[in-house]
């Protein structure tokens, strides 16, 4: 059996679906077998082609322009696109590029002209029976074999399903996108693909000299709020681990209008994607974050840490200046080596010029992180607990001070003891729980 991958060849899976289809058939016309062929998704995530003694034996899911959630044994036609959703743990699937353009250029309204696995199942049982040697028609002529292919080749053409790589993808996208008789709908669609496939390093490059991460950069701007998240969240993972696009993001202006749109009135569900893109943005990234600070970018996140009754965005806040100051550690650290290459000298360099932890003092960090203990989310609290350790060497003074923490800390010594010891009695891990313990010990430390 062979397996195509359905992530990273998504475009190419159709053609390469066709061909193995070709060898199979070569390979079974001479056991006479009645099976069907059914293109089955398997548990790695990769589409298997496969025989089914009875093609009513499995649910073939007919992806649509909006993710589903799969069912564990369900079949997708070839060439959707399947991905994993890391909150719910769940695999879900839609239309795959190469189906989602076939339904923007010519068949958007046209219900029954998309791809459904029934004609994707007829046209393989097509093949398949013409294919067959004691199949009366055509048993007289081994040219009126390989007819039937050609008559698939021409099915596929007229499904536009011709193989394309991501680039001349991207560029049919962005044109579509720039298009002035594209509705919302589709640039929404559109962003969504380019979500996509911006994730590959090279895609995120491409698009940047193909002038899109400006037009994505520009779409923030836009009044329609769907279009502003959809276009931080094509930013944010176009600048995830690619310096080449975080450079080129900066010059196009990026960072200013993430923090207007974080400072400015906005759906909570913008920001969330707006903050993503920022987070992104600074990640490894010393001059961005010089620039976020001197901009007055934790400024514009105490407010927002402030406003947010609700804890949804005060983790993601904390997590990532954690994650900040916890990364110009790391480097510092590395940088008492002395044996060190000079380009690690400049980030080091670039680095000290990054005042985190004085900003996070001066504009009131040390008495709103503690906040997040409050939360009933272990997960929360740990952030909390980790972001006031690395605090530590500015904050301790203020935490000394601060009204309820002590007993805080205490409340939550005890509870994490409880729930350690009850996990004993059960025989479970508890792991997690003395990690936290750990954190709250070495925090108490520091408050003597
Ligand atoms: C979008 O359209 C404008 C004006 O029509 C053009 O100048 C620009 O180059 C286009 N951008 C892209 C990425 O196609
Ligand atoms: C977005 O709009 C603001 C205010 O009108 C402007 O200053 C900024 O340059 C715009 N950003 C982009 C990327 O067009």
């Amino acid at each position: 059996m062979q397996l195509i991958p359905s992530r990273s060849a998504a475009p190419l899976s159709s053609l390469a679906l066709f061909l193995l289809l070709c060898c199979h058939m070569t390979s079974t016309l001479s056991q006479k077998s009645d099976s069907a062929l059914a293109v089955v998704e398997n548990t790695e995530g990769e589409v298997e082609v496969m025989d089914e003694g009875d093609e009513g034996d499995f649910e073939v899911v007919q992806p649509t322009e909006e993710w589903q959630t799969l069912k564990p044994g369900q079949a997708v036609p070839a060439g959707s696109h399947v991905r994993l959703n890391l909150q719910t743990g769940q695999r879900e699937v839609r239309l795959g590029e190469e189906q989602l353009k076939y339904l923007d250029q010519e068949h958007r309204e046209t219900e029954e002209t998309s791809i459904s696995p029934e004609e994707l199942k007829r046209v393989m049982k097509k093949i398949k029976e013409d294919m067959k040697p004691e199949s009366a028609e055509h048993q007289d002529s081994v040219a009126s074999r390989f007819r039937p292919m050609e008559e698939l080749k021409r099915e596929m053409a007229e499904l536009d399903l011709l193989v394309q790589t991501d680039d001349q993808i991207m560029r049919r996208l962005l044109e579509q996108f720039n298009s002035s008789s594209s509705t919302t709908e589709q640039r929404l669609s559109i962003l969504l693909e380019l979500e996509y496939l911006v994730h590959q390093v090279d895609n995120a490059q491409n698009l940047c000299s193909m002038g899109g991460l400006q037009l994505v950069v520009e779409t923030l701007n836009s009044s329609d709020f769907r279009l502003q998240e959809s276009s931080a969240f094509v930013l944010g993972s176009a600048v995830s681990s690619n310096p080449e696009v975080q450079v080129k993001a900066m010059e196009g202006g990026a960072l200013q209008t993430l923090l207007t749109m974080l400072a400015t009135d906005q759906p909570l569900w913008v920001k969330k994607k707006v903050l993503f893109a920022v987070a992104s943005l600074l990640r490894n990234f010393p001059f961005a974050q010089r620039h976020f600070l001197s901009r007055g970018g934790l400024q514009v996140l105490s407010e927002l840490f402030r406003g947010d009754r609700g804890g949804v965005l005060r983790t993601r806040i904390v997590t990532m200046l954690y994650d900040m100051i916890s990364e110009k550690e790391l480097i510092s650290q590395a940088g008492l080596d002395p044996g060190l290459h000079a380009s690690h000298q400049e980030l080091l360099r670039q680095y000290s010029l990054v005042s985190l932890r004085e900003g996070l003092l001066e504009e009131g960090w040390c008495s709103l992180i503690p906040e997040l203990l409050d939360s009933t989310e272990h997960d929360f609290r740990e952030k909390a607990l980790r972001a006031m350790l690395a605090l530590a060497p500015v904050c301790v003074d203020q935490y000394r001070s601060h009204s309820s923490l002590k007993a805080s800390l205490l409340l939550l010594r005890e509870q994490y003891q409880d729930m350690i010891q009850s996990q004993m009695i059960l025989g479970e891990e508890n792991e997690y729980f003395e990690e936290m313990m750990d954190l709250i010990n070495a925090l108490h430390v520091k408050l003597r």
